[in-house]
């Protein structure tokens, strides 16, 4: 499918201090916006300046939430190749979650072709510093003037690029999680597993209160009992006890992570025991108290990987690992950023070059 370019009539100055990007602040000079109407499909894509797209006030997508979204990065190497880190399955788990959310599926391959075509005019807002690389964010959200309650029939998919920083303000340092024992985000049967607004919505108020106690990030416990260990806000979450490492299994209930993936095929690959189960925070205590609780850290792409220092869970404080980061979470951290920024020799076929 051909895709229509605009020209932007001046392009934006690009950040001088890297260092300083943060995440999800500055955009660069284009974005993709393809339409779909039923009947006609998905249709003339188009690649044109960044800025306000106009919307109806009744568009469904803003009161009933029929939106979904991806997230992954491209990263620049040292010799000044642009690539993505398995982007396939972005556009594989985009389509799951229009399948929850009962969107028109949009074929992988074209949408690797619009982000690619982007990717090739934006290659220069790829930021250069270590630590950094350019967010790309897909997403899809209705667009029909219409209140009542139903599958939307003309949707947009759009691609916007942000050049960021670490997740977290911390960087590589622990971050301390808090358990959220009152609030839920997801439950089986729900859409906890489709990357989707309505999960964050949930997700604000234990956040909220987290960021209160001084805590960056919620750790959720299951929608049913509150027993069983979940994900963060916006991270899949490994713990390592005894040496064992432990993930929670996919129930449907959280996000299937491709670094959460991407985690468990390395400590296979190294030989390491990975489990993914069901694992209550009573077991985490447990194990605290036993002076078994090696390591826990989260994954993401946003978030990399990320040394948890302190787990709060009611009035017990768990120090993980004297505050510091892990021998395995380091390895790991090393090794992902490492093949992403094209250090480190890709064995697993996971990265993609932006040619
Ligand atoms: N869980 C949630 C709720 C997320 O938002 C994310 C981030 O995308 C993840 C887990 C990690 O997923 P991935 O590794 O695919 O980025
Ligand atoms: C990502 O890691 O890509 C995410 O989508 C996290 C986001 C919710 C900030």
């Amino acid at each position: 499918m051909e895709i229509k370019f605009t020209k932007a009539a001046a392009l934006k100055e690009k950040p001088v201090d890297e260092t300083t990007l943060g995440f999800g602040h500055n955009f660069t000079d284009y974005m993709l916006v393809m339409p779909y109407d039923e009947g006609q499909g998905w249709h003339d894509p188009e690649i044109r300046p960044y800025g306000n797209i106009e919307l109806s006030p009744a568009a469904m997508c803003l009161h009933y939430g029929q939106t979904v979204f991806e997230g992954l990065k491209a990263y620049r190497t040292a010799d000044n190749k642009i690539q993505l880190f398995r982007p396939d399955e972005n556009f594989k788990r985009l389509n799951v979650s229009n399948q929850r959310l009962v969107i028109p599926p949009l074929d992988e391959n074209l949408a690797m072709e619009c982000l690619m075509e982007l990717l090739r005019i934006e290659k220069d807002w790829v930021p250069h510093t270590e630590g950094t690389a350019l967010y790309i964010r897909p997403y899809i959200f209705a667009t029909d003037p219409y209140l009542g309650v139903k599958p939307g029939e003309h949707y947009l998919f759009m691609i916007i690029l942000s050049p960021s920083g670490a997740y977290y303000s911390s960087g590589l340092d622990p971050v301390n999680i808090y358990v959220e024992s009152k609030y839920v985000r997801a439950v089986r049967g729900g859409m906890g597993y489709a990357k989707t607004g309505g999960n964050y919505a949930a997700s604000l108020i234990g956040q909220d209160e987290a960021h209160k106690q001084n805590y960056s990030q919620v750790l959720w416990l299951d929608g049913v009992e509150q027993k069983y260990i979940e994900e963060v806000g916006a991270m899949n979450i490994f713990f390592v006890i005894d040496g064992e490492v432990i993930t929670p299994m996919l129930q449907g209930s959280i996000l299937p992570g491709i670094t959460r993936k991407s985690a468990i095929e390395l400590c296979k690959s190294w030989g390491l025991k990975v489990t993914e189960r069901r694992i209550t925070i009573q077991e985490i205590a447990d194990a605290y108290d036993a002076g078994k609780l090696d390591e826990v850290f989260g994954t993401g792409t946003a978030a990399v990987i990320s040394p948890v220092g302190h787990l709060k869970w009611n009035d017990k404080v768990m120090e993980i690992n004297g505050n510091k980061i892990g021998d395995i979470s380091q390895k790991l951290y090393d090794t992902m950023t490492g093949i992403q920024w094209g250090k480190i020799e890709d064995k697993f076929g996971w990265i993609v070059e932006v040619k």
